[in-house]
């Protein structure tokens, strides 16, 4: 597909606009556009909680939108997928539930210098609960998260790591599958991934 092509399918991308706040407000092509008037509209109907026919078909809906998300990616299961607001909702909701579970007092929390507040303050509330400490991987001059210090510095009490996939401020692109690897000595990562809740 073109970039024209593929542009045209975003009405929020017309007249030659550019658009760069998709952290926080992704544009949406028109068929989620649609699907979004649909299930807000004609569609509308409580999901897992009625048993008339447009609640059951919402139901299905539903289910189907978590399991292709689920093969998108590439989860074990749709059960691993669950649907929240945003990115701060999601990391609070890991943070307060998975993190207690699994963080001890002397555990070790890896973020870096460009994280986003929401990237940020979960974290610092579930170590000063558990008595974890928070370490701060640098940028090298280009503003990149330093990934030859990530490798250097993680160590066995790196329960987690958490970082941003793209920076909202400088746009630098993490190298996700190097920074996944080194995680691995920590066994436990969480890659923000912020993207609008369609
Ligand atoms: C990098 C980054 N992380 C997290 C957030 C917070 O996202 P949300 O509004 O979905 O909670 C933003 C919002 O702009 C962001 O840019």
């Amino acid at each position: 597909m073109t970039t024209t092509a593929l542009r045209d399918q975003f009405p929020g991308l017309a007249n030659n606009w550019h658009y760069l706040d998709t952290a926080a407000t992704a544009q949406k092509p028109q068929v989620v556009l649609d699907a979004m008037m649909r299930a807000g509209g004609a569609d509308y109907a409580t999901v897992h909680r009625g048993v008339y026919a447009r609640s059951a078909n919402m139901t299905v809906a539903f289910e189907a939108a978590r399991e292709r998300v689920a093969r998108f990616i590439g989860a074990a299961s749709p059960n691993e997928v669950v649907f929240v607001r945003g990115a701060t909702e999601g990391i609070n909701l890991v943070a307060h539930s998975w993190g207690p579970a699994n963080l001890n007092a002397g555990d070790r929390i890896m973020l870096s210098q460009l994280e986003h507040h929401s990237n940020i303050v979960p974290w610092q509330m579930l170590a000063e609960k558990v008595g974890a400490h928070i370490d701060v991987c640098p940028l090298t001059d280009d503003g990149l998260i330093d990934l030859d210090w990530l490798e250097a510095n993680l160590t066995e009490q790196h329960k987690l790591v958490a970082l941003a996939h793209v920076s909202n401020v400088l746009g630098s692109v993490l190298g996700v599958k190097r920074a996944a690897k080194a995680a691995q000595i920590g066994r436990a990562s969480c890659r923000e991934r912020v993207s609008s809740p369609v």
